[in-house]
């Protein structure tokens, strides 16, 4: 995975690196092949596009298909679970440990975020019925029961870490009013498609995921140039959303503040 910046005075990346690494690394990206890509354009802005992925309220009446294996909860001490998810948190945890596989949320603060969680339904993989989307596993894994490493970076760059497949999504904003999403499938090196992997099953669900986001936010644009639109305030537990625009505005703030030093 490699991280551009164009800037003249790049952040630095080496604390990005250093929490995120444990996290990825048993799952060995460096050994995975893309075994399918999709480029979506959605018809909204690149911010809205980030914000509607950044919060997952609307996961339970919008993505039947994820939310079979995916909890909504981003947090291991979410106030909303219920007892399932506070009984289920704790066990896995302890499973993972016994891995040296790291889970704990990482202190990326408003730019970066990293947390292993568990899948729900006793799912191994993001797939329409929980199975694996790929029998030959990533890495050096054995064990197939991992939930998923999720990472997100900014400006728009998210991804999940499974036993058996790396989902990488990235936006790249077109115009004020269109946003390109390429979102990629990564398998071990090794696995052979049509026998280890079937391209439908790996794919469906997040590309029903896709489809459905694209609907929300260009609707949520379209709101957003209503004559009747008010910015409101977001709710405590989209804090995901809040680290997003509070880093936005900073970073605006930055660049304006260089380019009148300039002037
Ligand atoms: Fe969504």
């Amino acid at each position: 995975m490699l991280y551009v910046c164009v800037s003249k005075n790049p952040p630095d990346f080496s604390e990005f690196r250093k929490q995120v690494e444990p996290y990825i690394a048993p799952h060995q990206p460096f050994r995975c092949k893309v075994a399918y890509e999709e480029n979506i354009i959605e018809e909204a802005n690149w911010k809205l596009v980030v914000e509607n992925n950044r919060e997952c309220y609307h996961c339970a009446g919008s993505h039947p298909e994820l939310t079979y294996s995916l909890t909504a909860f981003a947090m291991p001490d979410d106030p909303r679970a219920d007892g399932f998810f506070t009984e289920l948190m704790p066990r896995k945890a302890k499973e993972w440990e016994k891995l040296s596989l790291p889970h704990k949320p990482v202190p990326g603060g408003e730019k970066f975020r990293c947390i292993r969680l568990p899948f729900i339904n006793d799912a191994l993989s993001m797939t329409i019925d929980g199975s694996l989307a790929c029998r030959r596993l990533l890495g050096d894994f054995e064990e197939k029961d991992l939930g998923s490493a999720r990472m997100f970076h900014v400006p728009g760059n998210w991804n999940h870490f499974g036993s058996d497949y790396i989902l990488h999504a990235n936006v790249t904003p077109l115009s004020p009013d269109r946003t390109l999403l390429t979102t990629k499938w990564l398998v071990h090196e090794d696995a052979v498609e049509g026998w280890d992997y079937d391209v439908e099953h790996l794919s469906r669900v997040w590309k029903a995921t896709n489809d459905q986001d694209s609907t929300l936010a260009a609707n949520n644009h379209l709101g957003t140039k209503s004559v009747g639109y008010e910015p409101g305030p977001y709710a405590e537990s989209e804090f995901m959303l809040t680290d997003f625009t509070n880093w936005y505005a900073s970073m605006m703030e930055n660049y304006l503040d260089e380019e009148l030093e300039n002037a």
